[in-house]
């Protein structure tokens, strides 16, 4: 096949399509442990409630064909994108409204899209990048530019806390931003590490992003007001330089793949004309099957009682276990902040976190290294990179608990025989 450069750099195979194709396999060959993916929970009471609005869209006159049979305008459906924006200006006092907001199909697509209007090859021949200021960050940012050499990351300052636990924190001192970044992207709360980065910390980005004149974009897919799968105090950001980003995957919908844009109307209208001639329109069940509850707010019901419980529970359990099966080892963990993720840090790990992923799997149980979250500091040399691994809690406490177990075995035999 003779590719164009585009070809070449999208279907080459990324670290990390490589490694999920190596889950999706090891997963079909036996009864594995997956503590590795980032599918959400499957939980009852939030199923049970797309359920019932499922049954009253197929009981509405016409409710089923239009959802099936109607193209969205290119920003998303409008009736749930104004609901949505009197939804964030009662909230939060946002000043935005419907024109601030453009729907895509999920937010991983937002990102390639927004990441590609601010970076790579600009008019004037000049080249700019998406500055991550805190790496470990999520790695499905790590392909989305059209051009090579298009992310750049710092490493975090390390805050180590009591009870075998730390955090990382954007280091200041290190950002030096220059003419070549085009914007500045964070996730809050963090994929991989379950990070929340401080109110302060986002106040200093974004007084960084408006000096330099460059968008700052948060990713809000794991956030509030949905699915609020956060377990710290946060104050939601946004004002006419920040692009917000949400999503309706983590709330109980990621295959309906709704994504959602929260910017000035330029750039919101911007993603409506990509949408435009990437899709016509982005996909439209995931508004319609959530639109009553962003009318009525109780979305942020459903997130605060059920979501958020569900996760948080999970999250404190799942290290009550890691403590217990770990002892007095070498081993920290990054402090729980949201997310469905727990962060370990193996302090001078003898072996490098892939090959501890390759042991694992021999054993039946998938954890993602760390290595593959440090997009933009890929050819940087730090050993920390190779000491973490990422856990995921969301699936049933069994085997949770098993992959705890074996996870904690292997590695007090790793430093044992070290
Ligand atoms: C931090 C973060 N951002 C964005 C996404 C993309 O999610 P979606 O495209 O389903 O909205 C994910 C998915 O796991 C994520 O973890």
């Amino acid at each position: 096949m003779n590719l164009s450069k585009f070809g070449k750099k999208f279907t080459r195979k990324a670290g990390i399509t490589q490694l999920m194709d190596d889950l999706g396999a090891a997963m079909a060959s036996g009864d594995m442990l997956m503590l590795g993916g980032g599918n959400p929970a499957h939980i009852p009471e939030v199923q049970d409630l797309f359920r019932e609005r499922m049954m009253e869209i197929l009981a509405e006159p016409k409710g089923f064909e239009s959802m099936i049979g109607n193209y969205d305008g290119s920003r998303g459906n409008q009736a749930f994108v104004e609901a949505l924006a009197e939804l964030l200006r009662e909230t939060f006092g946002w000043n935005i409204t419907a024109k601030n907001i453009a729907l895509t199909n999920g937010s991983q697509n937002a990102f390639f899209c927004l990441f590609n209007l601010f970076a790579g090859d600009m008019p004037d021949g000049s080249k700019k990048k998406i500055l991550f200021p805190l790496t470990p960050e999520y790695i499905g940012y790590a392909d989305a530019g059209l051009s090579d050499d298009f992310f750049i990351a710092r490493k975090p300052s390390i805050e180590l806390l009591d009870d075998g636990l730390f955090k990382y924190h954007v280091d200041f001192d290190a950002l030096n931003i220059g003419d070549d970044i085009g914007a500045i992207c964070v996730s809050r709360p963090t994929n991989p590490t379950g990070n929340v980065l401080t109110d302060a910390e986002i106040m200093e980005l974004d007084a960084i992003a408006q000096e330099r004149g460059i968008p700052f974009i948060i990713d809000n897919a794991y956030g509030t007001p949905f699915p609020d799968i956060i377990y710290t105090e946060a104050k939601p950001v946004w004002n006419s330089n920040t692009v917000v980003c949400m999503s309706l995957s983590k709330f109980g919908l990621p295959n309906l793949r709704t994504g959602i844009v929260i910017a000035r109307e330029e750039i919101a209208s911007a993603i409506a004309d990509i949408n435009g001639v990437m899709h016509l329109a982005p996909g439209g069940m995931g508004a319609r099957m959530a639109i009553d509850m962003v009318r009525t707010g109780e979305i942020m019901k459903i997130s605060q009682e059920i979501v958020q419980p569900f996760y948080k529970r999970k999250a404190f359990q799942t290290l009550k276990w890691f403590r217990e099966e770990l002892g007095d080892l070498p081993v920290r963990i990054h402090k729980p902040e949201g997310a469905l993720f727990l962060w370990l840090w193996f302090q001078d790990l003898p072996i490098t976190s892939a090959e501890l992923y390759d042991r694992l799997k021999e054993r039946n149980t998938l954890i993602i290294p760390g290595h593959h979250f440090f997009p933009g500091l890929e050819n940087e040399y730090w050993q920390h990179k190779h000491e973490c691994i990422r856990v995921t809690y969301a699936q049933d406490d069994a085997v949770v608990h098993e992959g705890v177990k074996v996870i904690a075995d292997e590695i007090k035999k790793i430093y044992m025989n070290a």
